[in-house]
């Protein structure tokens, strides 16, 4: 997917995508998997996610990266705190006492630039991405990584010939293949969403649809 496809999506309001609340197993597993309270969390290609916020209320300190400005300023607009604006290396970036928001292509953020997070979480990211740019985006993943970063992966899982992307099916086997070398997998959660998310439905999906969260830990 082009920048230019998302970009238009924002234009047109067409974020169907986005949770007016918090994603709903976010709690739970942030729990189960006792992350730092003091913890700083990347979240590449945030959208305007309310889990930015929830994630501000939980941690330390939350890095969102969007190359949507009009995104990027709903965020803003909903979060008490006030943001200052500077650039940097291509980027806006908006940073408040608990939040920074960098606006820019995620491929291309400098990594040096950035705090090592404690942990990336990736809702809705990987399986917005087409197959081809994916093994890019994994390894800018773990190029952001320090040495004891942790991932929560969220992926779904269909017959991709049935249902364009996004979201795209992304199996297990292929996070094996991005993260196995650095990471171990831990499966956090697993739900069928074929009955749920009835639109992709409409869009041909006919078999199934898993969702699942990985948790990736540094081997
Ligand atoms: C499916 S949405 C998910 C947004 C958010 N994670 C959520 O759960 O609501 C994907 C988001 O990624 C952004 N995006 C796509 N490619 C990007 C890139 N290369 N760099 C930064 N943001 C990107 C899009 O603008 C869009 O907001």
């Amino acid at each position: 997917m082009e920048i230019s496809y998302w970009q238009s999506r924002w234009r047109k309001n067409n974020t169907g995508w986005h949770m007016d609340d918090v994603y709903p197993p976010l709690p739970q597993i942030w729990e189960q998997a006792s992350f730092k309270a003091d913890a700083t969390v990347l979240v590449p290609l945030c959208g305007k996610s309310m889990d930015l916020h929830w994630l501000a209320d939980h941690a330390q300190h939350v890095i969102g990266v969007e190359v949507s400005q009009k995104a990027l300023q709903q965020v803003i607009q909903k979060h008490p705190e006030h943001f200052s604006k500077d650039t940097s290396h291509g980027f806006t970036v908006y940073r408040s006492q608990s939040m920074e928001l960098w606006e820019g292509d995620f491929l291309t953020l400098p990594t040096s630039e950035i705090t090592p997070p404690d942990v990336i979480y990736d809702k809705a990211a990987i399986v917005a991405l087409p197959p081809d740019v994916r093994a890019e985006y994994a390894q800018k993943l773990i190029d952001c990584c320090g040495e004891n970063t942790q991932i929560l992966l969220q992926t779904f899982e269909y017959k991709q010939d049935e249902m364009n992307g996004p979201p795209f099916s992304v199996e297990e086997d292929e996070i094996r293949q991005h993260f196995a070398k650095e990471f171990s997998l831990r499966l956090m959660y697993e739900q069928s969403k074929f009955n749920k998310l009835r639109k992709f439905q409409q869009r041909g999906l006919s078999s199934y649809l898993r969702e699942k969260i990985f948790l990736l830990e540094p081997l």
